[in-house]
């Protein structure tokens, strides 16, 4: 007994991830099918660390009919042409690129914190996953949400090089080893030198001088929690492989204490709380890698605003802030809506 699921996109970052997930969480599965460019046709792909491998179907001739549910993890291009034709076929498709985020029609789901929004699925048979930077950082509201009231969010991110794709990855290896050797430095993905730097600029530019990507966590960060809270984001790409890092600062409705969010974040589901005021005693992103958790850290009163709270937070952005989040969409929706077959 189980789901026919398609990874779609299962060559790259969020789909290998996705892979490993479904293996790790025994996802209950009937038939698994990998998808990607033609490109990657025949290619074998691992699942996680089980030694079994799945091979690659090319995406432009797949049949859509029978199966269950796609994760599609393939770009907001290939997404327009592809989760259509998946989804009027009858399979559901859960979306990591930002094409039906704003939908109205579609559903933005982190399940932790707006599980009941996913009834609305059946308008387009397609529900979408945030924004890496979004999922983590709503994840750590919700509990300080319920209890005080988010009113305004200030937030800078630190997001690594795999939020770019597997082509962002090869760029900070690539610089780092070219400036180590003295060889000139290629600048393709990224659009200053990444290496040994920081770049405060994430997607492309808007009208009012912000980027698509700090745009996005404002937008979706109302229709995930509240469309009352209000939101400010600099977001900023730096030199680490996985693993994104927000300084986040919160002015909540009524007054909250640091040491009661901190009792409310230990109890919280998704939030892993790691908060000794000493050296090393809370968590970076190198130690994020490869976990479920949105850890906090760093929890401090603000007191230069009423009811001000700070705090720091990481995640591992394929997992979490993609591919993990994904497939607890699916679990969501097997649970509340799909019989297994
Ligand atoms: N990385 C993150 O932290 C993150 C977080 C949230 C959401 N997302 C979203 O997830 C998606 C994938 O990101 P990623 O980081 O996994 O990128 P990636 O490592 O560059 O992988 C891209 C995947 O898309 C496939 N693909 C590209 N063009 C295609 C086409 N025309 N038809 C079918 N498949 C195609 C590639 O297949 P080939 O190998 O055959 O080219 C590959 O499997 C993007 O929409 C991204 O915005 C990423």
């Amino acid at each position: 007994m189980g789901y026919r699921i398609v990874v779609a996109g299962a060559t790259g970052n969020v789909g290998r991830e996705v892979l490993a997930i479904l293996a790790e969480r025994e996802f209950p599965i009937a038939e698994l099918a990998a998808v990607a460019s033609s490109r990657s046709q025949g290619e074998e792909i691992e699942i996680g660390d089980t030694g079994r491998t799945v091979k690659c179907q090319n995406i432009e001739n797949f049949d859509w009919a029978g199966w269950d549910m796609a994760i599609f993890a393939i770009g907001s291009d290939a997404t327009a042409i592809h989760a259509p034709r998946a989804a009027a076929a009858g399979c559901t498709v859960i979306d990591n690129s930002s094409l039906y985020r704003m939908d109205p029609d579609v559903p933005l789901i982190v399940p932790e914190v707006n599980p009941d929004a996913i009834d609305g699925y059946t308008a387009k048979n397609i529900i979408a996953n945030p924004n890496c930077s979004t999922a983590q950082m709503v994840v750590a509201l919700k509990p300080l949400h319920d209890a005080a009231g988010v009113k305004r969010v200030i937030v800078s991110t630190y997001q690594s090089v795999s939020g770019a794709g597997k082509a962002g990855m090869d760029e900070l290896w690539n610089q780092t080893r070219q400036i180590f050797v003295g060889d000139e430095k290629d600048v393709q993905k990224f659009t200053k030198q990444i290496a040994f730097n920081v770049i405060p600029h994430i997607d492309k530019f808007l009208d009012d001088g912000s980027t698509k990507e700090e745009w996005k966590m404002v937008v979706e960060t109302k229709k995930i929690l509240d469309p009352k809270v209000k939101v400010t984001a600099t977001c900023v790409r730096v030199p680490v492989f996985v693993g994104h890092s927000e300084s986040v600062n919160v002015e909540f409705d009524k007054e909250l204490s640091a040491e009661q969010a901190q009792d409310i974040l230990r109890e919280a589901p998704g939030v892993m709380l790691v908060d000794k005021r000493e050296d090393g005693g809370y968590v970076t992103p190198v130690e994020c890698v490869g976990d479920y958790a949105t850890f906090v850290s760093r929890v401090r009163d603000d007191s230069t605003v009423d009811n001000g709270l700070a705090f720091w937070c990481v995640s591992d952005n394929l997992r979490k802030g993609a591919a993990l989040n994904a497939v607890q969409i699916a679990e969501l929706l097997g649970r509340r809506h799909l019989k297994k077959g």
